[in-house]
């Protein structure tokens, strides 16, 4: 591969893996399974690998996913919150015992354990009582979930017994068992609620309702793992989760100390049957070296410890028959083909849909209607057609064909060359397109109004009230108020919110328009090269494409966005309510302080997010790098920033720099 290929497939693996992170910890609503996402992840570590150049701080790969939500108060964690690697084969398993077993010189122990499939928890016990409870949140804050926490059964109050150590935090997850889940989803359903995809995103929304009330009527559970302190009283893990189960602690008895490698594999193959009849969901088996000194002697790559692997358990696998074929309409266009099957049980659920990708997809399946064919589950989230059984197809049955037009407006489809995805090119009139660029628009990341869900964006657009993101500035309380589930107070929330937006700046609006291919990477990128709306829509294909980061496709894109009058009709509508189209309307934030300087970002602030500073950086005639070097002006160091930054700092001779030092040095302060 091409240098100039591989740069782009690596933004464009980040901006996916990003999307699904963003789906899977925040809106609990993954579309991919945990197998697919493990892929895509694996090939952006391949390629970050064989083009070091592209490194980044920032990338997915090396950061946890996050969970946070604006809602709750946020906690840096005393222990860093880590994922764990994890492979689906018992070679590199092996691979990973032969390398500890390397690097120590002998045999070690293991201490096996399953990987419940929840959401994870850290609990702080001060002086044997609860004191906080917070989510893993990206890895270094978590959210304060302690009124929720408090509400679970299984998680102690108080503890006690010989050894508690003054403090101390334990780790954990939280689950629902599936008789649970399934009874809450049937209450959705009732009620006319969207149900939840699995137990695990059922387990991880409840967590983060804002009503301990709730939380307290859907009966979750806690299994404990990990515990952490500086008073720990065993050199082993196994010991300490032993010492913890006796003060109070559920830890599950499926534990088990493993004297050899032969055992973790008998392990391994007891659980991959077992597993079926708990009451809760696993997705595999964690190995962790026992002795905490070997541990300590191994210590942790930039997101996991090097002393313990996940092994995951390949999906599960049933037939069923494929009823019939529809096909959904996204908020870009994208068509996207869903079997409706006969309802089957697989890993817990029943499933009646499964998503066929695109056309290709079709083909290479050879679907019929009619058909028996495979279903598998993943990562237990979507379910995947992944064959068909021809040995029971009817020979007079009917061959699936992709559509021509689209279902929702009637626009005849188009499939661009080397593209695998049909789309409606009826950008402007196509309903779920429409909506979708509406809810894009409002969304956290884009112009962040609050108040406004999915189901109030359709609510408007049914009643005419919107047609487009610009028609939201006209929006008076008055014609909210009569709505169904509306009050005044939500109504003026609502119009309040949106007046709010105006102060977003120029790089989010930017992001918010929805144009193709403009992730909020590329927005800032963009805002900083080209400092108005005006020079960026009178832009060439070649200045465009002289940017670094942006290539033909993202450029392309630009360009026919701009040379639609609509869009430009909407662009002036949204200068005349006052939304933010220049770099310089940034008050205050906005000098040429830092010209000539390169500075780098690290660890975790109080007063504006890392995405903020990037943006103030560059508002402030700053450059932002990724990676530490004798060229590197000063950091801007925020708390948590790792020690081995520090010292290569040390050694390199660059300044650090406080939050409060950097707004002083331009002026904010
Ligand atoms: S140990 C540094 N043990 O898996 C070690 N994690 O991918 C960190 N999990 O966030 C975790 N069961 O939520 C550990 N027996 C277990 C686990 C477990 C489930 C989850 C946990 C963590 C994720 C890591």
């Amino acid at each position: 591969m091409k240098r100039s290929e591989a740069k782009e497939k690596i933004e464009e693996l980040r901006r996916e893996i990003e999307e699904h992170n963003y789906n899977y910890y925040v809106l609990n609503n993954p579309v991919i399974t945990d197998f697919e996402f493990d892929l895509l992840m694996n090939e952006l570590e391949t390629l970050e690998k064989k083009f070091p150049e592209f490194r980044s701080d920032d990338s997915p790969t090396g950061k946890v996913g996050s969970d946070l939500i604006n809602d709750f108060r946020q906690y840096v964690h005393e222990y860093p919150m880590l994922s764990l690697g994890n492979t689906y084969n018992e070679e590199e398993l092996r691979d990973f015992n032969s390398r500890i077993e390397k690097a120590t010189g002998t045999p070690v122990d293991y201490v096996c354990e399953l990987k419940y499939d929840g959401a994870s928890i850290s609990i702080i016990y001060r002086n044997g009582r609860l004191f906080r409870a917070l989510t893993r949140g990206d890895g270094t804050k978590g959210d304060d979930v302690t009124l929720n926490v408090r509400t679970i059964k299984s998680i102690p109050e108080r503890v006690a017994g010989e050894n508690v150590p003054p403090e101390f935090v334990m780790r954990g997850e939280i689950l629902m068992p599936r008789a649970v889940f399934d009874r809450l989803n049937d209450e959705r359903t009732k009620d006319g609620l969207p149900p939840f995809a699995n137990p695990r995103n059922a387990a991880s929304g409840t967590l983060k309702t804002l009503d301990p009330r709730i939380v307290g009527s859907r009966d979750l559970d806690c299994n404990f793992y990990f515990l952490l302190s500086e008073d720990l009283p065993h050199e082993t893990h196994y010991e300490n989760l032993m010492e913890a189960a006796k003060w109070g602690f559920r830890v599950p008895e499926s534990v088990n100390l493993c004297k050899s490698f032969e055992e973790v594999l008998g392990f391994i193959d007891h659980w991959e049957s077992e597993r079926k009849k708990l009451p809760f969901d696993i997705d595999g088996v964690v190995l962790k070296v026992n002795s905490l000194r070997i541990q300590e002697e191994l210590g942790f790559t930039a997101k996991s410890p090097r002393w313990a692997i996940a092994y995951k358990y390949k999906a599960e696998r049933v037939s069923t028959k494929l009823l019939s074929v529809s096909f959904q309409v996204g908020r870009t266009g994208n068509i996207t083909p869903v079997a409706n099957l006969e309802p089957v049980y697989l890993a817990g659920t029943t499933v009646k849909r499964a998503t066929l990708h695109n056309e290709d997809q079709i083909a290479m399946l050879d679907l019929h209607l009619n058909d028996t064919v495979f279903v598998e589950k993943g990562g237990e989230i979507i379910p995947k057609i992944v064959g068909v059984d021809h040995t029971t197809r009817n020979e007079n049955s009917v061959e699936i064909r992709f559509i021509e037009t689209c279902p929702e407006c009637g626009t005849p489809l188009i499939r661009n060359e080397g593209e695998a995805n049909h789309f409606c090119p009826n950008y402007l009139h196509c309903p779920p397109q429409l909506k979708g660029r509406i809810e894009h628009f409002i969304s956290r990341k884009a112009m962040d109004i609050d108040g406004l869900g999915e189901e109030t964006v359709d609510l408007l657009f049914n009643k005419n009230l919107i047609r487009n993101y610009a028609d939201l500035y006209e929006l008076r309380t008055e014609q909210l108020i009569p709505l169904e589930r509306m009050g005044e107070k939500s109504a003026s929330n609502i119009i309040k919110s949106i007046r709010d937006s105006l102060k977003v700046p120029y790089s989010r609006v930017l992001y918010a328009l929805g144009i193709r291919h403009v992730g909020e990477t590329v927005a800032r990128t963009i805002a900083a090269r080209f400092r108005t709306i005006d020079e960026l829509s009178s832009a060439s294909i070649d200045t465009l494409t002289s940017v670094n980061e942006i290539g033909p496709k993202i450029a392309s894109s630009i360009i026919s966005f701009f040379a639609d009058a609509d869009n430009i009709v909407i662009i002036n509508r949204l200068k005349s309510y006052g939304l933010r189209f220049s770099a310089e309307e940034m008050k205050g934030l906005s000098s040429d302080k830092l010209n000539g300087k390169s500075i780098l970002i690290s660890g975790v602030f109080q007063k504006h997010s890392r995405d903020e500073y990037k943006i103030i950086i560059e508002n402030n005639g700053g450059k932002n790098v990724t990676s530490l070097s004798g060229n590197t002006s000063f950091i801007l160091a925020g708390e948590n920033m790792g020690p081995a930054k520090k010292e290569k700092a040390a050694e390199l001779k660059v300044m650090l720099v406080g939050e409060n030092e950097f707004l002083e040095m331009i002026g904010e302060e």
